[in-house]
Formats: C-alpha cells, structure tokens, sequence
C-alpha cells in the first residue's frame, strides 16, 4: 500500500509509532490491560498532553468488563466480566472523569460473597466442579457491552437481558428498566441500539431483543428522545440466530444471522458456556432477515459465507439495500480452556470491512471488499445513520494483513479509498473510536474521534482525542485508571462536570 500524505502526516504525529512494523506489538503490553478495576474515581483529569479543543463540550460514555476476578478465580473469558462505566465530560478545554461498576443484582451478590455465584456465557464457571454448574442455567446480567444516554436516563446494555438504568451524573445504579413498561420482566434488549437521526420526523433510538431457539423472535422497538415507544413490531422467522447486531434504514431493520448451530448440551452438562457450543455449520450461508419498520412481512434473503458481529451503516438505493459490516470468513470459535491472555492472533481470521448489496427484486447479494486490513468498531457520523456514508472510522491492526490486536483507527473515503491513519503502536491499544460531530460545522467529517487508548508502558488507560478529517492528535488524557479492553461506548451532549448548571 502507499501511503498517503496524510497517512504520513498522521504518522507523524504518534509520537510511539514502530520503527519495524513487524514489530507492532508485545503480548505482554497487550494483556497487561487484564486486570480487576479496583477503585470508582471522579475528578478532574490532570494529565493532559495537548490541548482539548474548547468546542468538544459533552460526555464520552464507555462500558466494558471492570471486575474479571473473585476470590482468586478468573474469568474464562473477559467477556465474562461485570460491567463497569467510565464516563469523561469535557466542559471548555477540561476533562472530568468518573467511573462506576454496574451494581446489578447478581453484582451485589458476588461481591457480598466474595466469589463467582453465576455461570458466565463465555465460559466462567462457578467454585466447585461439573456437579456444582450442571443444571444451572441462570444469566447473570452483567450490563457490560454498551451504554446509552437516552430519554433522560443512562442505559448499560447486555443483550441477554434488559438494560440497567443508570444516573447520566453520578453514574449511581437505579436498577432495571423495563423502558417505560414497554419490556417485560428481564425481556432481552440488544446492545446494539441504532439512532435514527430523523428519517421519520424527530430523532428515535432503534433496538431489538431476540429470543432463539429452533425459530427465532425479533422484537423492533422505536423510542422518542423523551424515551417513549413510538413503534413497534414482533416477526417470528425460522432458524437459529445468533443476532449481535443490526443496521438500520428508513424503511428496514436489517439482520444478518449468521450460519450458526447451537448445542445446548455441554452447557446444560456444566461443561462449556452457553457461547462456547456455537458452531458455524459446515458450508453454511447465513441469510439477511429484512424487516420493514412499518407495514409489510419481513424477507428473507440468502447471504454470503461468513460470520459478522458489527455493521457499519446501511442504506437503500431504489430497489437494493446496501449494508456494510465487518466480514470474518468464519466464526471465531470460543474454546474451552484456552486462556484469553495468551490467544494466538494469527491463528484468529481478521475481521474485514466489506459492503453488501442487496438487490430486493431477486434476492441476490453481491460482496466487495472496501479495505483489507484488520478492523473492528466501525463507526460513521451519526447524521448518515441509514443514508449513504462516504467516511468510516475504524479500530485498525497495525499490520497490513493478518488478524493481530487494534492499536491504530482509520478513516476510510469508500469513494476515493483513500486512508488515514493514528497509531498506538507498538505499546499502545486502541478500542472503539467514537464520532463527535463539530457543534458548527455540518461536513461529515467535521468533528473529533475519541477513543480509550491502553497504554502498555504506563500500564493505564488515556483517552486519545483526534481531528476526525485528518486524525491529527488533538490531546491525550492519562487517566489514573487502568480498564481492561472494553466493548462499546457512545457520546452525549450532556454535561457532567461540577461546572454545570
Ligand atoms: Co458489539
């Protein structure tokens, strides 16, 4: 690949960029970043290199694993984790830090007892053997995977369940939401809400929940800001889904399920987590379930090979859909006993950006690769939310071929295919870059890209602020907290720091 000037600019301006790039990382660096946070701080973030634009004004939230180990027993798989949120304000050039673990049920519970009392999905098993798992088929909620600030309250998300309901300030637990009485008890709530910046009027939050089995049930869910359901749709469809994730549309709800076998038994035995007996099936395709957002039955289109947990963006074009997402050739097998610290990168599949057009007349799907480096976290301005997109932001490999851990973001021009690049490496690991749109400035790539850096030569986290157009380092917050690898995180114009009225 050549680089670009800006790539080199960009480069440029990572003060730890590789002098090898086949030395882009250590294994020691990167699971250095495993540990149980152990402290919930809240104040102002003294530590800044650079300068925060004064216009960046609101809050980053970000949740993921924070507690990974009871009693001396660690999770099977950080996944596994209770959840925990940081949220960094930004008020007139300062940062304001507050983190906060999800107190759920289950939470209080372990840590009243000092140990793990519930299986996890991924593998963690209780104190005591097969005899003390098997039969016992309770789900933690754990409230790890996202969080949203919507309809006045903050919402951690974990997919298997419903969302907790958190204060946006002080991040204190309020409980279970059952949004508004529109869920029922313990109803799933996907972590993986859409916003749909106004294709129907107002803004709305899109989610869905699904329950699975030999059939499978999609429940759509359309919110207002003030956080009350607008619209809403039930659809049953045959097979097995394994749903992560969606993309929206004005008119679709787009779900890829992916070519998945299920076999309960190892789990129900006490041997495996309910995750570790997916199986991708030998040749299978997956197929898109198309739901329409309003009338209409929902349509079934055969995919192509593959797996994907994330989508990027979707948006129709006449009579196809377009829908990009990250494309693994297969499923990413979680095994059983194998230790999460030491997991060989090279052996896993890279996930690659790729767009599928969808042609509603005869239900074909044509695949092309847009970039073929190792991705994950892909993002676009949130106002192109179901419309055509030109710009992608994404968690990158710094290695040009091959799976290997994200230490760098990309923006990507799909039209032009041209790259910029921020990098981490070699000590530094990126998570999910997060879009905050420019309060003056409409361009789609006007604005900043945050994201939580692990820096494995401090053994902490920085929160990283970049110039979205170019990925010029901006500022570089040294967070007196170490998070491990986390999940999904969101932005919100809310402030709360102290200084806020
Ligand atoms: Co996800």
């Amino acid at each position: 690949m050549t680089a670009t000037a800006a790539d080199q600019q960009a480069a440029s301006t990572s003060a730890n960029a590789p002098a090898n790039p086949a030395d882009d990382y250590s294994q020691a660096d990167w699971n250095s970043a495993y540990g149980n946070v152990t402290t919930e701080l809240e104040g102002w973030v003294e530590t800044v290199e650079g300068a925060i634009p004064p216009a960046l004004q609101g809050t980053l939230y970000r949740n993921g694993p924070g507690r990974l180990e009871r009693g001396g027993q660690w999770v099977q798989h950080p996944f596994d984790g209770d959840g925990m949120i940081l949220a960094v304000g930004f008020h007139q050039g300062r940062a304001y830090l507050r983190n906060r673990f999800v107190r759920t049920a289950g939470w209080l519970e372990e840590e009243a007892a000092g140990r793990w009392r519930y299986r996890g999905v991924f593998g963690t098993q209780k104190p005591g053997g097969i005899l003390a798992n098997a039969l016992d088929l309770r789900l933690k909620n754990i409230a790890n995977t996202s969080v949203v600030d919507w309809g006045g309250r903050l919402l951690a998300l974990w997919e298997a369940a419903s969302p907790t309901a958190l204060d946006p300030v002080t991040l204190a637990t309020q409980g279970l939401s059952t949004m508004g009485g529109v869920l029922a008890p313990q109803e799933p709530f996907s972590a993986h809400p859409r916003l749909d910046p106004g294709h129907h009027g107002g803004p709305r939050l899109v989610n869905f929940g699904v329950r699975t089995g030999p059939r499978s049930t999609i429940r759509l869910m359309e919110f207002n800001p003030q956080g009350q359901l607008v619209r809403q749709r039930q659809d049953r469809l045959q097979g097995f889904a394994f749903l992560h994730d969606f993309a929206l549309t004005p008119n679709w709800a787009v779900f890829l399920k992916n070519a998945l076998e299920f076999n309960p038994l190892p789990y129900v035995m006490g041997r495996r987590g309910a995750a570790q007996c997916l199986r991708s099936r030998p040749g299978g395709r997956g197929e898109f379930w198309l739901v329409p957002r309003g009338a209409g039955v929902p349509m079934v289109v055969l995919a192509t090979e593959g797996f994907v947990f994330h989508h990027v963006n979707a948006w129709e074009e006449g009579a196809t859909l377009v829908v990009d997402s990250i494309h693994y050739a297969d499923f990413p097998v979680v095994k059983p006993g194998e230790d999460f610290r030491h997991v060989a990168f090279d052996q896993l599949p890279p996930g690659r950006l790729e767009r599928c057009t969808i042609d509603l007349a005869n239900g074909r799907v044509e695949r092309r690769r847009l970039s073929g480096r190792c991705c994950e976290f892909a993002t676009v301005h949130p106002q192109r939310q179901g419309r055509r997109h030109r710009f992608a932001w994404m968690a990158v490999a710094q290695r040009e071929t091959g799976n290997a851990p994200l230490q760098a973001i990309e923006k990507l021009d799909s039209d032009t295919g041209q790259r910029w690049v921020w990098s981490a490496a070699p000590r530094g690991f990126v998570s999910e870059p997060v879009l905050v749109p420019h309060p003056d400035d409409t361009a789609e790539d006007a604005g900043w890209i945050l994201s939580l850096v692990w820096n494995g030569a401090r053994r902490a986290s920085d929160v990283v602020i970049l110039r979205a157009a170019d990925l010029r380092l901006q500022a570089v917050l040294r967070l007196p907290l170490a998070v491990p690898h986390g999940l999904h995180g969101s932005w919100s114009r809310r402030d709360i720091t102290p200084t806020a009225p």
